[in-house]
């Protein structure tokens, strides 16, 4: 159904050869609205490798990196837990060092566990005659931020598991320090030598800004009175101020960017990272939310656990609180071992999603899922419209037939049994191609691409070729990830998203039948980046935003709430546009595309029915060299710019190479 692509070598040459164009754009007054739901994000956090994948692709290590423990989530210490990690291991010990040779750390099972979810804790053995100051440290994920005059706060538990028989007591001293020793910030909190663990919560707030996040985390003791003793900490915690002051919540500055790209929903938990590797490490809901006690976190499928910190309450708490709408994935009996739950075993797989969303949206007052919302803080329903159920079921010849021939129907039956209301996702087409599936019929479905800047430049009409009939579009995941001749992207090129650019003009121009579309993946932290490119980067105490950001920003910001029917030009054209209208703001947008080495002029013409329109007007433009990146040595090596320019009916637009622009004129 889609565009043949393998022309590109053939169009290539043509762009190439393509002198400086001018095309004539006539604006209708006709059109479509522009779906509330049209720009939104895609996220989920886990580090695995889909099997399935590594048989058939390039994409050998699909990976997500960091994008909740040690992103998003403001959570500072990393592996604070000991979850799902093995006592006794060096592993277990990931991020953890003893302070000196006075003393020795390791993970032990804890006699007496802090809760039935954490039955680990890291022991610290202190040499009989010691006086040196003992204890241990923590790198975080990869540094700490330390920052002047920002309050953070922390806590952990203690025990002594052989307590001696005179009670001891002293302080514990807290810090975060250089890594050669320096200490920036600290303070101290009281024990004694209790055999039932004790919590403690101490803040502290540094005076001054270090430039480098190469820093550590402290936890020490007097040597002296803790000689010949055992000490078992865990769940020791770290947060800086976070996004609304939640508890437990989200980092500030992602949050930010997040908001100001005005996305509408959010997407989560995956992805992949719903799926897990067999059905036993599927994405649980209920074991990620409440006390963080009572969360065992999750064993990811390749190379880090997930804490589960981040959980199905925060993230709908946060979700409420950025102005943007779920869109709620259930597991649906698949696994990324390409195992598929037979039919007559799904139903206890049913009912946890059943759970799920009756946590997410029913009564409080009559359900005992929304019960437990409502004691968690939150009586009022979530604002739940859609639930997607499974994740790329076509990624496998199995999946993809226990889904058409069973799962989707078994799970979809029951959802929209009891929840009717709903608006079902399903997730076994590809590329516009939907199957014939068993079952409620599908409505709404999402499809996934992951190409090169030919693909995306010559595929911006795939949209307006499909059928006008019931059927819905997400288009769920998408990015540019290599360039032309193969070569994995580490970061967004200017090519790269500008001819992404190009392919979102279809999303504008198509969204009577495209409801949604998200970037994928979202975030990575640059010193545990797996899968790459990605749309935001960010160390401990820096962020930076891709080429592909400032792109999604453009057409986020300046969706309009209708789209302007327009002259059309074609896929293999070196310039693209949309034309769509902020009717309350009294504003035209006109967004020009320009995926070629030279310059093009678009003459706009306004409609008639358009009676007032200003005399000049203010635009944004993303422009480049093409092979340009935002990297961690050169994070704005290319940003939008304003300009202003003369409006009227008609309004003549150079489009230079290589550029998005958005041409913003007043006009009702
Ligand atoms: O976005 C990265 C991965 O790509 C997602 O987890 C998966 O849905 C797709 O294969």
């Amino acid at each position: 159904m889609w565009l043949n692509v393998h022309i590109l070598t053939l169009v290539l040459a043509i762009l190439s050869a393509v002198k400086a164009a001018t095309f004539n754009v006539a604006i209708s007054t006709g059109g479509h609205a522009q779906p509330d739901t049209l720009y939104g994000l895609m996220y989920e956090d886990i580090n695995h490798v889909c099997y399935a994948q590594l048989a058939s692709s390039s994409r050998a290590h699909i990976f997500i990196s960091q994008s909740g423990d040690g992103g998003l989530y403001a959570e500072l210490i990393q592996n604070r837990a000991f979850q799902q990690v093995t006592p006794g291991t060096s592993a277990a010990l990931n991020s953890w060092a003893a302070l000196n040779a006075a003393s020795r750390i390791s993970v032990v099972r804890s006699n007496v566990p802090v809760s039935a979810a954490l039955p680990n804790a890291l022991s610290l053995a202190v040499n009989a005659g010691t006086t040196d100051s003992v204890g241990f440290t923590n790198t975080g994920f990869w540094g700490f931020p330390v920052t002047a005059n920002t309050r953070y706060q922390g806590s952990f538990y203690y025990r002594f598991p052989n307590p001696p028989s005179n009670q001891v007591s002293g302080n514990f001293n807290v810090d975060l320090r250089s890594t050669g020793g320096t200490v920036f910030t600290s303070t101290s909190v009281p024990f004694t030598s209790s055999a039932g663990w004790k919590k403690v919560t101490f803040t502290f707030t540094p005076s001054a800004t270090q430039a480098s996040a190469n820093n550590l985390f402290a936890v020490s003791v007097t040597g002296a009175t803790v000689s010949g003793l055992t000490v078992e900490f865990t769940l020791v915690s770290l947060f800086p101020p976070t996004f609304n002051n939640r508890p437990n919540g989200m980092r500030i500055d992602i949050s930010q960017a997040l908001a100001d790209l005005k996305p509408t929903f959010f997407r989560f938990p995956g992805g992949n990272n719903l799926e897990g590797q067999t059905p036993a490490r599927r994405w649980i809901w209920n074991n990620t939310i409440g006390d963080l006690l009572d969360r065992p976190g999750r064993q990811g499928d390749w190379s880090y656990v997930n804490t589960d910190g981040l959980g199905l309450f925060d993230y709908l708490q946060w979700i409420e609180d950025m102005g943007m709408e779920p869109i709620m994935g259930v597991w649906a009996g698949y696994t990324l071992n390409t195992q598929s739950v037979p039919e007559n075993q799904l139903g206890p797989y049913v009912q946890e999603v059943l759970d799920q969303i009756h946590f997410a949206i029913s009564d409080s007052s009559t359900n005992a899922q929304g019960r437990r919302r409502a004691a968690l803080g939150h009586p009022a329903p979530f604002n739940v419209r859609y639930v997607e159920i499974g994740n790329e079921d076509w990624i496998s010849a199995g999946g993809l037939a226990s889904y058409n021939n069973y799962r989707w129907r078994v799970f979809a039956s029951a959802i929209s049994t009891t929840f009717p209301q709903l608006r079902l996702i399903s997730t076994s087409g590809t590329s516009g191609n939907v199957p014939s599936v068993s079952g409620p019929r599908p409505i709404y479905w999402d499809l996934h691409i992951y190409e090169n800047p030919n693909w995306f430049r010559n595929s911006a009409y795939n949209f307006d070729i499909l059928p006008r009939n019931d059927l819905r579009f997400f288009q769920g995941e998408y990015a540019v990830t290599n360039a032309n001749n193969g070569t994995r992207l580490s970061y967004p090129t200017v090519e790269g998203a500008i001819t992404e650019a190009a392919y979102m003009t279809g999303f504008d121009r198509n969204s009577d039948i495209v409801f949604a579309a998200a970037y994928a993946p979202l975030l990575n932290h640059i010193s545990s980046t797996q899968w790459t490119p990605n749309l935001i980067s960010y160390s401990p105490n820096t962020l930076f935003k891709s080429t592909s950001y400032y792109v999604q920003q453009m057409f986020g910001v300046y969706k309009g709430d209708f789209y302007l029917t327009s002259t059309t030009n074609t896929a293999s054209a070196p310039v693209q546009w949309s034309v769509t209208r902020n009717t309350s703001a009294g504003q035209v947008y006109l967004k020009v595309i320009n995926t070629s080495t030279s310059a093009h002029t678009v003459v706009f013409t306004l409609p008639s029915s358009i009676t007032t329109i200003n005399a000049a007007g203010t635009g944004r433009i993303l422009t480049g060299a093409a092979a340009t990146m935002n990297t961690p040595s050169s994070p704005n090596a290319v940003v939008p710019r304003s300009f202003t320019f003369t409006a009227g009916r008609t309004i003549t637009y150079s489009a230079v190479a290589w550029s998005a622009s958005v041409l913003v004129v007043g006009a009702r």
